[in-house]
């Protein structure tokens, strides 16, 4: 018998995928494998997110899933993570209708995974061991990281915001962050093995350090790992247009790595909606702020997040959200139908003020027909520009295309030579092509060179 192996299935967002590379760096430790599909693993890991209800029901249905898995190999180990753990119903719906499940354990103790594998071993009924709220940040976990040269490094923790729809302060805690000098270890140590591209990662990265002392920010932080050689980008995710300072647009404006994307949520452009949904800016002031970006920064790409149906939106609500969507000139956005969550106030106003499913689905379609209108116009405004872009992988749909990503944070495709292997390379390319949801480029030079003896990896299909 060889090593036994391990399978991570991971929903949700960054942080999640995060949390799937320390639970790996663990279980490598313990002297298990990755294995590529959950067929061939002895251990499942179901890393959930809570964020929407249809990202729970995916998870649910693949619990249920593995009912099958575990018939057939009653030795293999299932557990369920992640912020679905953090929520009492989950729990409840675990114990009735999934007892092949042998552990639950919550997104503030994913660090006691090795002992909560052992007591796995020593009982027979589900191991469940979910810690209400966090305990001190843990450092130096091991982990293992996605293959390639972009990593992804988390700064804060949790969410003291509180918007009324949002279930991550329930899910993740109050904000904890890291200190500058543990992060910045951290990326040097990545730029050490050869990682280029850095995310720092949190659900609010604008109110990174105001709980250290002394106090510091995301423009000190962002200051601090500029220098770092090795490192070419560097990008920060999610961010709230509350607390987007101008020190840190003057940062950005400054930066020579700092990438010219920028992911602004904006939920809605209703200011009534925006107050109940305790967002605390308004449609004018977030304009402000983003003419201000698009002053100090004119050839940013800006994209966000928002949400339709919110309880009591009505009609006019709707109209101003597209007003702002044309005054802006997103990028791209994600669009959402508002999914009430449990513990939060605005599920308790859906019971009684909710927007009827019909009129959800067809704001959100004039939403979407709006934004992939100005999405096209924008990208057919970057043909004939030049831009460095990082190769990806060969595209999953074409062996002969490459996938490349854009400092603006654009998929580019560009024709691909198999004699030539530019897999983690950055180019430079000019586009060529624009549609709604990618750009077409040619190389137009050779790679830069390598700043670190790059490490060695398979060519990712993405
Ligand atoms: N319903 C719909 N969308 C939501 N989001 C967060 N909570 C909800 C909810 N209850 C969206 C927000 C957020 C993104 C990550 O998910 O737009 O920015
Ligand atoms: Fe989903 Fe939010 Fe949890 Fe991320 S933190 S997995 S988005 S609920």
């Amino acid at each position: 018998m060889g090593e036994p192996r391990y399978f991570i299935k991971t929903y949700g967002c960054q942080m999640n995928e995060r949390d799937s590379e320390i639970m790996a760096g663990q279980l490598d430790q313990m002297g298990f494998q990755m294995a590529s599909s959950d067929k061939e693993a002895d251990l499942i890991i179901v890393n959930t997110c809570a964020v929407r209800g249809t990202a729970e029901q995916h998870a649910l249905g693949y619990i249920g899933q593995l009912r099958q898995l575990k018939d057939a190999r009653p030795d293999l180990k299932l557990a369920v993570a992640g912020c679905m753990a953090q929520e009492a119903g989950t729990i409840a719906w675990l114990k009735k209708y999934a007892s092949h499940v042998d552990l639950v354990f919550g997104t503030h103790n994913l660090h006691e995974l090795p002992k909560l594998l052992d007591q796995v071993e020593q009982q027979d009924e589900m191991v469940i061991d979910v810690w209400q709220s966090a305990g001190e940040v843990v450092e130096h976990l091991p982990s293992h990281r996605a293959e390639g040269v972009r990593a992804f490094v988390n700064i804060i923790y949790g969410c003291d915001k509180f918007c009324t729809y949002c279930i991550v302060p329930f899910t993740r805690g109050r904000e904890r962050s890291r200190e500058i000098a543990a992060i910045r270890a951290e990326v040097e140590a990545l730029a050490q093995e050869g990682y280029q591209d850095v995310t720092v990662l949190g659900q609010n990265v604008n109110s990174y350090g105001h709980d250290l002392d002394p106090a510091v920010d995301l423009a000190d932080l962002l200051a601090a790992l500029e220098p770092i050689e090795g490192i070419r980008w560097l990008r920060y995710m999610t961010s709230h247009p509350k607390d987007f300072s101008q020190k840190l647009i003057d940062t950005i404006a400054a930066s020579q790595k700092i990438t010219r994307h920028l992911h602004l949520p904006v939920q809605s452009g209703s200011n009534p909606i925006l107050k109940r949904m305790n967002r605390k800016y308004t449609k004018e002031s977030y304009l402000d702020l983003v003419a201000r970006i698009k002053k100090a920064i004119p050839d940013v790409s800006l994209t966000t997040d928002i949400i339709v149906g919110f309880p009591g939106e009505t009609e006019a609500d709707f109209e101003e959200t597209l007003d702002l969507v044309r005054q802006v000139r997103f990028d791209s956005a994600f669009t959402f139908l508002y999914s009430p969550r449990e513990r939060t106030p605005a599920a308790r106003w859906e019971a009684r003020d909710p927007v009827p499913n019909t009129v959800k689905k067809d704001r959100l379609n004039r939403l979407m027909e709006l934004q992939y209108q100005i999405s096209l116009e924008a990208n057919q405004a970057l043909i004939g520009r030049r831009d460095i872009v990082l190769v990806e992988g060969v595209s999953r749909k074409d062996p002969h295309v490459w996938t490349a990503r854009s400092h603006h944070n654009k998929v580019v495709l560009l024709d691909r030579d198999p004699a030539v292997d530019l897999v983690d390379q950055f180019v430079p390319v000019r586009i060529t092509q624009a549609k709604t949801f990618y750009l077409t480029g040619e190389v137009v030079g050779p790679p830069l060179p390598a700043l670190v003896n790059k490490r060695r990896m398979a060519l990712p299909m993405v």
